[in-house]
């Protein structure tokens, strides 16, 4: 199978699995325990169908959007995820690279594997940064203003992860940052030899918003033992109220689940929330973010910029989540699949894919600008 042959995100997943080792398929693939958040993330689309409207003359269609203050031409944003350069040498730079060529926003990691700081030379599009909150909080203050003499534009919290969540792929398969791999982990790594000459020539792994206070190098560490013994779980609302007003621009919550959250982070003089399960990585059992959008969208919706991620695999869940009242929507691993199995090329053509799918949609849908969606073009079953 070659990018050529990819078509949809089920190509590139499946270019994907064949192109990485085991477990780092699986760390992206997977979920939290029995994945049941993740399946409905998806699946949630399917309850609500579209109602196009006819005969309404779409010769032009404008995807543009205005969210956290940047304009963007798409209403897609790549979300921030970590460790890039383990899923194709390129990392976060194809993923830039690819945001800056479709006018969109990107999200550099924490975790991330090239600095915010190179990025934000780099690439002249809107940048994100997602922070999270450690139990250090030297650390904290560093990050924050190292993002700020950066000028990056967007500072992203997430709140949903204090803890990690319970991936059993990632036990089973040995999954740790750097490699600590048991046997049948090894024995994966050996099947894909590309991908080990690959990373072994490339620039030697590294967590650069993170190196200088944290030695990920000594011992290997399992992404969830990272959440639980680096990040903070008494982090609350008056600290990130504090946050906030040092940092003094936009700042979104990333996590948000429920329409009393969203409401303290307008009380807080938050600018954006993002409604998302983490891609059903982190809480088992917690509501798909599409079932819950409309609900936070009414509650807030005229006083702070909604986003929403957690699902998203076609031009049509983008829709429906537009209609409902998402100001833009982030998507993780239909870009990451696509970066894995081929790098920057990958990603334009996912990305590519996915603005032809939106824009056929919109005209056959007979809307010509984003602004047009509404709910009546939706109805749930
Ligand atoms: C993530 N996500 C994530 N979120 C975050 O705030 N910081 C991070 O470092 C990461 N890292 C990360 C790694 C991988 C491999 C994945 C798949 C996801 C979550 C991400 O930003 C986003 O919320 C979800 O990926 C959205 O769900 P979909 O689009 O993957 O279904
Ligand atoms: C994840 C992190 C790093 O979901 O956010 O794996």
């Amino acid at each position: 199978m070659r990018l050529s042959q990819c078509h949809n995100f089920h190509d590139f997943r499946r270019l994907a699995e064949k192109r990485l080792p085991g477990p780092v398929f699986n760390y992206i693939d997977g979920g939290a325990d029995d994945e049941s958040t993740l399946r409905r993330n998806t699946s949630a689309f399917r309850e609500c169908d579209l109602i196009p409207r006819v005969l309404t003359g779409v010769k032009d269609i404008d995807l543009s959007v205005e969210v956290m203050g940047q304009k963007l031409k798409l209403p897609v944003y790549l979300s921030p995820t970590a460790l890039q350069r383990l899923f194709h040498h390129q990392g976060e730079r194809a993923v830039a690279a690819t945001a800056e060529k479709f006018g969109t926003m990107f999200g550099v990691s924490s975790l991330g594997t090239v600095s915010m700081e190179e990025i934000a030379k780099q690439y002249n599009t809107p940048q994100v940064y997602q922070f999270y909150f450690h139990k250090d909080r030297g650390l904290n203050r560093a990050m924050m203003e190292r993002a700020k003499e950066s000028n990056i534009e967007v500072m992203m919290l997430t709140v949903d992860s204090i803890t990690g969540g319970n991936r059993e792929r990632d036990l089973r398969t040995g999954f740790s940052i750097p490699f600590r791999l048991n046997l049948k982990g090894l024995w994966q790594f050996a099947t894909k030899p590309a991908w080990g000459i690959n990373y072994i020539t490339h620039e030697k792994f590294s967590l650069p918003q993170l190196d200088a206070h944290i030695d990920m190098g000594g011992g290997a560490s399992s992404i969830g033992d990272y959440f639980t013994n680096m990040l903070d779980p008494s982090m609350n609302w008056k600290d990130v109220e504090d946050m906030v007003k040092f940092w003094d621009g936009q700042f979104c919550l990333k996590g948000i689940m429920s329409a009393d959250d969203a409401k303290r982070a307008v009380d807080i003089g938050c600018t954006g929330i993002v409604i998302s399960n983490h891609g059903g990585r982190q809480l088992d059992g917690s509501r798909s973010s599409f079932d819950h959008l409309a609900e936070i969208v009414d509650a807030v919706g005229d006083q702070i910029d909604v986003m929403f991620d957690s699902g998203i695999q076609r031009g049509t869940h983008v829709l429906k989540a537009l209609a409902l009242g998402a100001k833009a929507v982030g998507i993780g691993r239909y870009y990451l699949y696509a970066l894995a199995a081929a790098g920057q090329a990958g990603v334009e053509r996912a990305m590519q894919l996915l603005v032809a799918e939106i824009e056929r949609d919109m005209r056959l849908m007979g809307c010509s600008s984003i602004s047009e969606l509404n709910r009546d073009h939706v109805r749930f079953r």
